[in-house]
């Protein structure tokens, strides 16, 4: 690497987004950070924010060559499905991410579906359907419950987990005949509904090896208890205190691997960071959904607990050079716990002044990264959504748990949602054992 400070352009304003940005500005080598996609106050005091859109790759292309930018680091999904990384790499400028052939493994379930059924990797017995009428066929044929998935992107909001056949029918609808989806609905895959737990993992891939990283647990219905319509997430944990080497050792072999050089394989190499769903069966592991980027609450507890220069990584990880650089983490535990507006996963009131973030981050061993939430007029507001995550490093999880509550009990404003069973499966298995 190339001596003295160097520029780093961000794709993504979210509270993954912000994670990474404080753990480039904490990098020896990076002197200027550049961000764009939604604004971010929380980014705002570490990045400059540039008005583009994150699936403009043209423009995003001629900002990086004008500035001389140095590694671009792409966040959210819609950037890495629409080309941004195939463009960069047209331009000769290093980026970390996919290509869009690539994170066709996320932007599309079908695709998914297909390539794991070919490579042999576990995941739930499916079928796509094209029509309403196929898929009503399917659900006369399996009975329920099923779970009901847009093929496209749909923001966190394309699954259905249906219990009765009346659920399963206005999933149909939604998709469908409404589109609340958009085209995401055109095609939907019809699967079995998995029991487990559900596990998230990330991995590091360049295109000559990989590096995975330690398990992390979301929580992604709305409600306690796992109660609720889906989510994008409401608060992640690692490492889970539950999953031993034998079960990584197990995923590795039955799950990342082949899925790598699967995609390898069809001439899609993978490179960034691949985050496979699952959901830890009885039967062994089975993949729930594979996406070709960091997770979203996943990211800042992972980010919390790494020690490493994320911009060495990342560069190496852009430049095929993965193998030489050495990833190091911190031992404790990290929680992060997503706080939301009333109403979220629907539209929750936007504009709505948020206090004691400040007060929040005096808690020893809290950060907080800002989601959603806005700077309007010298005062933080709501977005209406996801809004902050409060993060913590704990000796123990229960540690970080009483961390994380403490300091979200300083924050407050009118509408204010988080759960408050983050990690209580995880504590209760532990007991149990
Ligand atoms: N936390 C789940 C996701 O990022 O999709």
């Amino acid at each position: 690497m190339a001596q003295g400070r160097h520029s780093v352009f961000i794709f993504g304003g979210g509270a993954r987004e912000h994670a990474a940005a404080w753990k480039f500005d904490e990098s020896p080598h990076v002197g200027q950070i550049y961000y764009a996609g939604p604004r971010n106050p929380g980014m705002d005091k570490l990045a400059t924010y540039v008005g583009i859109g994150v699936t403009e790759e043209t423009e995003l292309a001629n900002f990086a060559q004008a500035k001389s930018v140095d590694l671009a680091w792409v966040g959210p999904e819609q950037a890495l499905v629409s080309g941004v990384v195939d463009m960069f790499r047209v331009r000769g400028r290093a980026i970390f991410g996919p290509t869009s052939g690539a994170a066709g493994i996320e932007g599309s379930k079908a695709f998914a579906k297909l390539l794991m059924e070919r490579a042999r990797i576990p995941t739930a017995p499916f079928e796509i359907c094209h029509t309403a009428a196929l898929a009503r066929s399917y659900v006369r044929r399996h009975g329920v419950p099923i779970v009901v998935k847009a093929d496209g992107l749909a923001g966190g909001k394309g699954v259905s987990v249906c219990r009765t056949e009346a659920q399963a029918e206005e999933a149909i609808v939604r998709n469908m005949i409404q589109r609340v989806n958009g085209i995401a609905g055109e095609v939907l895959v019809m699967e079995d509904l998995l029991q487990g737990e559900e596990l998230s993992i990330h991995v590091l891939a360049d295109r000559n090896g990989h590096v995975t990283l330690s398990s992390a647990q979301d929580h992604k219905p709305v409600g306690e208890g796992d109660t609720g319509p889906m989510t994008s997430g409401m608060g992640a944990i690692t490492p889970v205190p539950w999953v031993t080497d034998e079960m990584m050792a197990t995923i590795e072999n039955q799950i990342v691997t082949p899925l790598l050089s699967a995609l390898k394989t069809r001439e899609l190499p993978f490179e960034g960071c691949m985050f496979p769903g699952l959901m830890m069966t009885p039967d062994g592991p089975q993949v729930l959904e594979v996406n070709c980027r960091p997770g979203d609450p996943e990211w800042q507890a992972h980010m919390r607990r790494s020690k490493s220069d994320i911009f060495e990584v990342s560069l190496a990880c852009a430049e095929g050079r993965l193998s030489s650089v050495s990833l190091k983490w911190d031992p404790r535990t990290a929680v992060s716990l997503t706080i939301a507006s009333g109403g979220y996963p629907g539209k929750g009131k936007p504009d709505i002044p948020i206090y004691g973030v400040h007060e929040a981050e005096l808690v020893p061993g809290v950060m907080v990264f800002v989601a959603g939430a806005k700077f309007i007029d010298g005062q933080l507001v709501t977005g209406g959504g996801r809004e902050l995550s409060v993060t913590a490093l704990g000796d123990t999880l229960q540690d970080a748990l009483n961390l994380v509550y403490k300091a979200t009990g300083r924050i407050s404003f009118e509408g204010m949602y988080y759960r408050h069973d983050i990690g209580q499966r995880a504590l209760a298995r532990m007991r149990a054992k």
